[in-house]
Parts: structure tokens; C-alpha cells; sequence
């Protein structure tokens, strides 16, 4: 059956590493004779300042009901500060698809991307599971009085148990899925005792279900500090939306920054989106200096998802191989632009086809 992939683009340079993907995605279908349709949308800030469109119910519906697999680039633009567009895509395709699972790994794969000394690159191999569908991100809190004195503003932290507890059972499936022994919960349930009360509960309790897998407990402070201490113990990370997103962030600097880390948002089994964890980075815009190799990796996660096993491990080997001869971007060590480094792969995944 043919498999349909929905690519946004965004804002900033999100196109131009969607670019890049979608020229590796091209020439893997042609050189595997793979049965894949991609469907564009021009999705964005300019268009949302062009028209007011934001993220069409036609467009989500299609997504929804037609395609395997989205392809996201970065959204976020300095001409909407409020992120009204943005918030409506994103947060669009995460709540409107139920993509509970931000699956996030953290993979160095040179030793010039390490920045800690004494640890070596294939020591660090974390998977995050960032839960994607809930806490601080649901948008339920108010403002009163704003702009005075008295100005009153909540946003609600919002954790149910099914929430709770499918983002949990899915890090224990995915430690027996890959052979990681361990799965480490980070909450703060010591200044937030119901809310992640819940988390520790139920971590606890899901944890019995899988006895071959040690179930840790790790305060989120204590975590960020850990893994710039030493990376190395840990193997799976579950955390609720916030602090996921945080510890994220910290975790691409173990990879060698943000050019370098990967991510999919993904209710297994159903269409999940895939999209490079940086953000537009506007001022890096239409200079051809972006780094693809996230989105190359994203698309890895991508071509997982779709069912096509194999290919993610070939694209993060090349992609360990352009940064180890130089051909990439500037800021992780080459002398290539965006576009000349989406060549290079396309170079060498045709080569291993011969
Ligand atoms: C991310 C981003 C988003 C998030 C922003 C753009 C809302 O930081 O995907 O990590 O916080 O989820
Ligand atoms: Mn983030």
C-alpha cells in the first residue's frame, strides 16, 4: 500500500532542512522502489500573515484520515510574537493525533560533538520519552486584571492517569523493545506532591509489570545535574511535557547541539509526526548555513515508523560518517552548507546502493 507523508516546512529554516529530508526521502524511494507519496502544505507564518491560515481543518482531516507519517520542519517567526500560528500547527498535530510519545533520543555520535571530558560518544545513548499530550502544555489557565497591578495569571498542570500511565508503560516497553535495563522517572513530586504524586504512583506501579527492567526514581534538578556530571548510566528517561522538553534541550548538547538531535511525535501504530528537535532559528534563515543532519535522523525515525527497519541505522552511519570527513555544516566541524550537505548523503546512499 502506498504510504503518504504530509511535509510542513514552517518558518525560519525549517524548509530549508525539510529540503534536505525530503531529498534523502526521494532518493531512498527511488532507490528502493518504495511506493511513498509526499503531500506538501505551505503552512507558516507567512502564510498565516498572508491569509490568517493557521492549520486548515482540510489539511488536519487529510493528515488524520489519509497519511502514514508527517514531516515537520521548525515553525516560530519574529513577525508573531504571540506564536499563534505556530501553537495552532503544533500543538494541532500533537493533541489532534494523540501523539502521546515524544520520543527523543540522545545519541552522540562523534567524539568531536562530546563535550563532557573522559566520556567517550558511544557511552551516551539515551532514550527520552517526553509525554506529549498533557501537563503545563494543555493551555487551561487565565489572566486577570492584566496589566495592573493586582494582574492575576495560572496556567493548570494538567496529568490524568491514563496520560500518566501510557507514557510510562511505553518507556518500560521500549527498554525491553531495545535491551536497556533501566528506566529513570523524573518528576518533582517533592514541590508538587499531587500532581506528581500521580507520576510517582504510577511509576511504581507499572514498574512491577516488567521486574527485568530497574524502575529509578530521580528528582528533574537532580537529573540536569546528573547528566552533566555523567551521562553514562542512564538509558531511558520518562518525563511528563515540561521538564521533557527541558531535559531535551540539555540532552542535545550531549549530541553536539541542537543541529544534531532527533525527534518523533508518536501514537504508536497510527500517523506520528517527525520533526528535528531546534527551533527556526530565524537569524540562520535562507543562508544555506542550517545543519540538515537532525532532519536527516528525523527522517530515520520516520522511515522506523513506516515500517521500512533498516534505514534509520543507515542514515545515522552516514550521518556519523559526514561529521567524522568534515561534510557538514559549520558549526559541528565542516565546511558545507545545508544544501551541499543533503547532497553528500544522497551521494553515499546511492553509492551503497551499487
Ligand atoms: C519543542 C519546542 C516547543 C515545545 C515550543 C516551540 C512550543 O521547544 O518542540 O521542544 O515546547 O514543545
Ligand atoms: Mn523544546
Amino acid at each position: 500500500m502506498t504510504k503518504k507523508v504530509a511535509v510542513i516546512g514552517g518558518d525560519g529554516i525549517g524548509p530549508e532542512v525539510v529540503a534536505e529530508g525530503v531529498k534523502v526521502l526521494e532518493a531512498l524511494k527511488e532507490l528502493r522502489g518504495w511506493a511513498i507519496e509526499l503531500h506538501p502544505f505551505e503552512l507558516g507564518a507567512e502564510r498565516y500573515l498572508k491569509d490568517g491560515t493557521t492549520f486548515p481543518a482540510e489539511v488536519s482531516d487529510f493528515i488524520a484520515k489519509e497519511c502514514d507519517a508527517v514531516l515537520l520542519g521548525a515553525l516560530g517567526d519574529p513577525r508573531v510574537p504571540d506564536m499563534k500560528h505556530a501553537r495552532d500547527i503544533l500543538f494541532g498535530l500533537r493533541f489532534g493525533l494523540d501523539l502521546f510519545v515524544n520520543l527523543r533520543p540522545i545519541q552522540c555520535l562523534h567524539e568531536r560533538l562530546m563535550p563532557l571530558k573522559g566520556v567517550r560518544p558511544d557511552e551516551v545513548d539515551i532514550i527520552v520519552l517526553r509525554e506529549n499530550t498533557e501537563g503545563i502544555y494543555v493551555g487551561m489557565g487565565g489572566t486577570f486584571k492584566q496589566g495592573t497591578p493586582d494582574e492575576v495569571a495560572t496556567q493548570v498542570d494538567l496529568n490524568t492517569r491514563k496520560g500518566v500511565e501510557r507514557i510510562i508503560r511505553e518507556a518500560f516497553e521500549i527498554a525491553r523493545r531495545t535491551g536497556r535495563k533501566s528506566v529513570h522517572m523524573a518528576d518533582k513530586h517533592n514541590a508538587m506532591p499531587d500532581a506528581h504524586g500521580l507520576w510517582l504512583r504510577t511509576f511504581r506501579e507499572v514498574a512491577t509489570e516488567y521486574p527485568e527492567i530497574a524502575a529509578h526514581h530521580v528528582f528533574v534538578d537532580a537529573l540536569c545535574l546528573y547528566l552533566v556530571q555523567d551521562p553514562r548510566p542512564f538509558e531511558v528517561i520518562v518525563s511528563c511535557n515540561l521538564f521533557g522538553d527541558i531535559i531535551t534541550d540539555l540532552g542535545a548538547a550531549l549530541q553536539g547541539g541542537l543541529g544534531m538531535a532527533a525527534s518523533g511525535n508518536v501514537h504508536p501504530g497510527r500517523v506520528s509526526m517527525f520533526e528535528p528537535v531546534h527551533g527556526s532559528a530565524p537569524p540562520l534563515a535562507g543562508k544555506d548555513v542550517a545543519n540538515p543532519l537532525a532532519t536527516v535522523l528525523t527522517v530515520g525515525m520516520l522511515l522506523t515508523h513506516l515500517g521500512f527497519e533498516g534505514e534509520e541505522a543507515l542514515l545515522t552511519r552516514l550521518v556519523r560518517e559526514a561529521i567524522e570527513t568534515g561534510h557538514c555544516t559549520r558549526e559541528v566541524g565542516g565546511d558545507l552548507g545545508t544544501r551541499a550537505t543533503g547532497d553528500w548523503i544522497v551521494r553515499r546512499l546511492r553509492e551503497e546502493a551499487k
